[in-house]
């Protein structure tokens, strides 16, 4: 191993992988390590930049704590997030499309009825959203369980703002067992990505916008059925085709509808107009 060359150190660093290594971590070490050594070859990277890079992954860490990741908000600022949810999805056509699940989710969000709401002193323009939970062969799945989350009218969640009781706009309920869910909330708005540390600096550098566009999220589960994590976003919304994340699908892209039926304000204690989304989330058998 004494004579290395530009075209013999990737074989020989990928030779001091033991055999003994487990499998799985050999495969993805092997595939990473010729990766890196590729891009460094194909970018001609200098000692600076490679030195810069470094100093880049250093403040990742320091910015990073258990309730801001900052490497994951670089992956899924670089797409890897997203890559990765539609490489475990694959062939699951039938199945609810998934999307990020974001840094903001707060496991144990108290429990709403199925009919619930969350508007409570929200500002905004109520909302609808209503549906039902199926396998992907539509058989209503009964008694799942829909954890949600969103921010308020100001774009913020209510972990990144004091002015919002830790449970704003957050809520678990149980479809009934016929499948079907409701709740009512405020319309989401669209907000950015947190920009104060490494992440929003490699944004600016690339010339790009921090911006989401609104949406819901949702976290749906049944006994049998694989979770499944996802978002729903307004069509019209201005960043929908401009994701900072990358995590919008077609599939997942809704109307939120003008509605005026009395009769659903008053079941729902709205006033009418107020927007009405209808979703069905289809859970891929485990
Ligand atoms: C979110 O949707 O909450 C989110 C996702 C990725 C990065 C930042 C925020
Ligand atoms: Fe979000």
């Amino acid at each position: 191993m004494r004579n290395v060359t530009e075209d013999t150190l990737t074989k020989a660093v990928l030779d001091t992988i033991s055999d003994d290594a487990d499998p799985r971590f050999r495969e993805i070490m092997t595939g990473l390590i010729k990766h890196l050594h590729e891009f460094a070859i194909e970018t001609n990277l200098s000692k600076e930049e490679w030195l810069g890079a470094i100093e880049f992954l250093y403040q990742t860490g320091k910015k990073t704590t258990r309730n801001r990741n900052e490497f994951i908000l670089l992956s899924d600022t670089l797409g890897l997030s997203s890559m990765v949810d539609m490489i475990s999805s694959r062939g699951d056509d039938d199945a609810t499309a998934v999307s990020v699940l974001g840094p903001f989710y707060i496991e144990g969000a108290p429990f709403i009825k199925n009919g619930g709401d969350l508007i409570k002193n929200n500002a905004g323009q109520p909302t609808l959203v209503k549906g039902c939970v199926t396998s992907t062969t539509g058989e209503p799945i009964s008694n799942a369980l829909l954890d949600v989350w969103q921010n308020a009218e100001n774009g913020k969640y209510s972990n990144e703002d004091p002015d919002q009781d830790d449970d704003n706009l957050r809520a678990r309920l149980n479809a009934d067992d016929d499948g079907s869910y409701s709740f009512t909330t405020i319309r989401p708005s669209p907000y950015t990505v947190p920009e104060d540390g490494p992440a929003g600096v490699m944004l600016e550098a690339m010339g790009r916008h921090p911006w989401r566009p609104a949406h819901i999220h949702f976290k749906v589960s049944a006994e049998g059925y694989q979770d499944l994590i996802t978002e729903i976003y307004p069509e019209d919304d201005e960043y929908i085709d401009a994701d900072a994340v990358f995590g919008v699908r077609d599939s997942l892209a809704v109307e939120f509808k003008a509605t005026t039926s009395e009769a659903e304000a008053t079941r729902y204690g709205l006033k009418s107009p107020f927007l009405t989304v209808e979703y069905d989330f289809r859970l891929r058998p485990l």
